[in-house]
């Protein structure tokens, strides 16, 4: 666990908030490690498994009217966001944030901008009960699986006696969600001694996201995210963390978010605020759109027109799509 891990740990509890001022140290740029993922009960789940989330994840069935599916939200065709600002939920109304993308949860330790969901399973059934989203109560939901002779099928082999249930609803998606891995990227090959995988801009890229652009003080690691809470300076009303940990120096912080497969799915942000890689570049070049309250890492960078291509350059480098089949719903 790096440095800044434990700092956020310990301002979440309110504990000696001064130690935030300690020596960073940050996690190396790299592929992710397979084997360094935790499962719960230390098991990866096995093919079927997956298959019943990956089902669970594209059917309407889950929202009340079924018109939705999480799949219409987190698109894979559309790097599992949904190309909008604000979302839409099931009922027409927009939700408060954007959608994230889904890459590499994996590894992640709190879910949502706000981190408010500290495991898969608990974040998955939020969206299907939530009215602004797929306003779905469970108490419906489960009886309404188990009349498609498909899901009482699959989740007794998959889960034994306790059949379709909301915990092992959660399960599934759970599973489906972890196996969508991205770790073949130029960057990865380049890293693997292929040095012809990414372009010179590229390279120069990687070089000022660790170097003159500070990026990596934040986007750290082999899913390019420190686990943590900043605030970067975003305009707006949303007190992210500050909300759900209730304490006013985390307000206006939100997620870093990961950055594999980045390009696909814009707009960015909390907000959907900046519609492309190159405007979020140029956010952090000229030291973001508020100042009170920000990181001190947030301040203008003094990039080049040049140097602001590279940049792009190499977030378009982290590209390795996880392709997924619609399937046919039973
Ligand atoms: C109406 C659109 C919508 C639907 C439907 C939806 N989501 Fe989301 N999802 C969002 C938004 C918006 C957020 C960010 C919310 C926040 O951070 O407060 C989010 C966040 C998430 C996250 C957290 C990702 C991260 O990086 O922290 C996961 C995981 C997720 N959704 C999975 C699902 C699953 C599984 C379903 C189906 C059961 C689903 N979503 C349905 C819009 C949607
Ligand atoms: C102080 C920590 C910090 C630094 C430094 C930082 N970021 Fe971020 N980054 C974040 C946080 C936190 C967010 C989400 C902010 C929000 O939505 O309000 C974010 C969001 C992003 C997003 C949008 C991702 C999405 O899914 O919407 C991209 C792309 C990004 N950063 C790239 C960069 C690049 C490139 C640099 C260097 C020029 C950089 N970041 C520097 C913390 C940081």
């Amino acid at each position: 666990m790096n440095c800044r891990k434990k700092v956020f740990q310990w301002t979440a509890l309110v504990i000696l908030p001064f130690l935030s001022f300690t020596v960073w140290a940050f996690d190396p740029l790299g592929t992710p490690d397979r084997d360094a993922i935790e499962y719960p009960e230390d098991e990866a789940p096995g093919q079927a498994e997956i298959e019943l989330g990956k089902m669970l994840f594209f059917d309407n069935r889950l929202s009340i009217n079924d018109q939705q599916s999480c799949a219409s939200c987190h698109n894979p065709d559309l790097g599992f966001s949904d190309g909008m600002a604000f979302s839409m939920g099931t009922m027409g109304k927009r939700v408060g944030r954007n959608a994230p993308h889904l890459y590499n949860l994996a590894w992640n330790l709190l879910h949502f901008w706000d981190g408010r969901a500290a495991s898969l399973e608990e974040q998955a059934l939020g969206p299907i009960e939530a009215a602004g989203e797929m306003n779905m109560p469970l108490s419906t939901l489960i009886p309404k699986l188990k009349e498609v002779p498909y899901y009482d099928k699959t989740f007794t082999e998959v889960y034994g006696s306790s059949g379709v249930s909301k915990e092992n609803v959660g399960k599934a998606i759970a599973a489906f969600e972890r196996s969508l891995i991205s770790d073949n990227s130029p960057f990865d090959q380049y890293l693997a001694g292929n040095k012809a995988a990414m372009s010179p801009s590229a390279i120069r890229g990687l070089g000022l996201f660790k170097g003159k652009a500070n990026c990596a003080e934040c986007h750290d690691g082999s899913n390019f995210t420190d686990n943590s809470f900043h605030n970067i300076g975003v305009k707006g009303d949303d007190l992210g963390r500050g909300a759900i940990a209730n304490d006013k120096t985390l307000n206006k912080t939100f997620k870093t978010p990961g950055l594999r497969n980045i390009t696909l799915s814009a707009p960015y942000m909390h907000d959907g605020s900046e519609p492309s890689i190159e405007a979020v570049v140029r956010f952090y070049n000229r030291g973001g759109n508020e100042k009170g309250g920000v990181d001190q890492l947030i301040k203008p960078l003094d990039l080049s027109e040049q140097e602001v291509n590279d940049v792009v350059a190499f977030l378009g480098a982290l590209l390795d799509p996880v392709i997924v089949e619609r399937p046919a719903l039973p």
